[in-house]
């Protein structure tokens, strides 16, 4: 090549990174900022495909786990994909980290509903664990199952070891004794959403509903604590109240430990982080695939007691979380306090074209703050 189209490749490149659009270096994309709602392409030039995502550090390596989804199907066709980056701009497809089954017998069969995948790595037993919403084919959102699968390398291939509800046969630490042992049961309202049927359920008219089988589990994270405790977060309730159950030492299993959180609040989509000792989560509402305000609560300790705040969004569409709704909070490695708020633009009738909206979070008078930028990047947190 003579070094006028060397130049003129430099200056393309040059024009392409200033309007944060990807580069070519040796076949692989390069990004040097986040441009939210765009399209993302992955290594291969591909629009990324990990919806209602999660992210795991490992060794100098960011892992983005996420629900692949299909051109006009919202249902599991493929699985949990995972990508891999060491910039959290520029993204290598690593391929299904846990695959669907074939098998009808399968509670992963191809055409169940797999949702918001998440993976933490236990040091202990050196394995990587994924839990997620877990719904059986063909009944809808009836299930509200977890899902746990289990992996010795990040990437997977990850087993599915068991799906369930969550914490069969105990009682959440914060429920007094009257409220376990209220005789109130559904059979007593002829209808849902009544002032006084929701005063029952936040009395844990649920709760006692599913004591026997195990509660209900549908949107969920998990969150590693500093003393390596592991926890689950997830709707529950019938989507009208948060849970946060404890993890044993293996991540495997619950204590039997957990709490309510914003009983009848109807939050959905939790993602979670810690700064300088306090608990940040934000949520969502609940309407579907349509995007509702997000929610801040608030805490000093992981079970609680929870604060609610107004929504922590600013600007022009934050009612609509920037027509987004939560999925994960990602430590970036190396800044302090430095964390970005992962949501998704979901597309239910093309759903493979849901975008990713990601945005830094600012912080006023100590509460997180959302704010819309059409590009950024990791220099906002400097
Ligand atoms: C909102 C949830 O956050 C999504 O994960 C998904 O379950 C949709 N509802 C389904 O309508």
């Amino acid at each position: 090549m003579n070094l006028k189209n060397y130049l003129l490749i430099f200056l393309i490149h040059l024009i392409l990174m200033s309007c944060g659009l990807p580069v070519s270096v040796n076949g692989q994309n390069k990004y040097t900022s986040f441009t939210p709602g765009e399209i993302w392409e992955d290594n291969q030039g591909v629009h990324i495909n990990a919806h209602g995502g999660g992210i795991v550090y490992h060794k100098g390596v960011y892992y983005w786990f996420g629900e692949h989804k299909g051109q006009r199907s919202n249902a599991a066709l493929v699985g949990v994909t995972c990508y891999s980056s060491t910039d959290l701009y520029n993204w290598k497809n690593e391929g299904v980290a846990l695959t669907v089954s074939d098998d009808e017998e399968s509670p992963i069969v191809k055409g169940s509903t797999i949702e918001r995948p998440k993976v933490i790595y236990n040091a202990k037993t050196g394995k990587f664990v994924m839990y997620f919403h877990l719904e059986l084919k063909g009944k809808g959102y009836e299930a509200a199952n977890v899902a746990v699968a289990v992996s010795d390398d990040v990437v997977g291939p990850y087993q599915l070891v068991k799906n369930s509800r969550v914490n069969a046969g105990k009682w959440p630490l914060n429920m007094t004794d009257e409220q376990r042992n209220s005789t109130v049961n559904s059979a007593d309202f002829d209808k849902w959403w009544t002032p006084q049927w929701m005063e029952a359920l936040k009395e844990g008219l649920f709760i006692r509903r599913d004591f026997e089988e195990g509660q209900m589990s549908r949107d969920m994270t998990l969150f590693v604590d500093d003393d390596n405790k592991a926890y689950h977060i997830y709707s529950s309730e019938e989507n009208l109240t948060l849970h946060i159950a404890e993890l044993t030492d293996d991540f495997l299993d619950y204590t039997g430990i957990y709490v309510r959180v914003e009983p009848g609040g109807h939050n959905e989509a939790p993602a979670i982080f810690k700064k300088e000792g306090r608990y940040f989560m934000i949520t969502s509402g609940c309407t579907g695939w349509d995007p509702n305000a997000a929610r801040l609560l608030t805490a000093d300790h992981i079970m609680g007691p929870w604060t609610l705040h107004p929504n922590p969004a600013r600007g022009e569409d934050a009612e609509l979380t920037f027509h987004s709704q939560s999925t994960f909070i990602i430590p970036v490695q190396g800044k302090k306090d430095a964390f970005i708020f992962m949501a998704d633009r979901w597309r239910p009738k093309t759903p493979i074209d849901g975008r990713y909206i990601w945005l830094p979070i600012l912080f006023e008078d100590g509460l997180p703050v959302l704010k819309w930028f059409d590009e950024w990047d990791l220099s906002i947190f400097n």
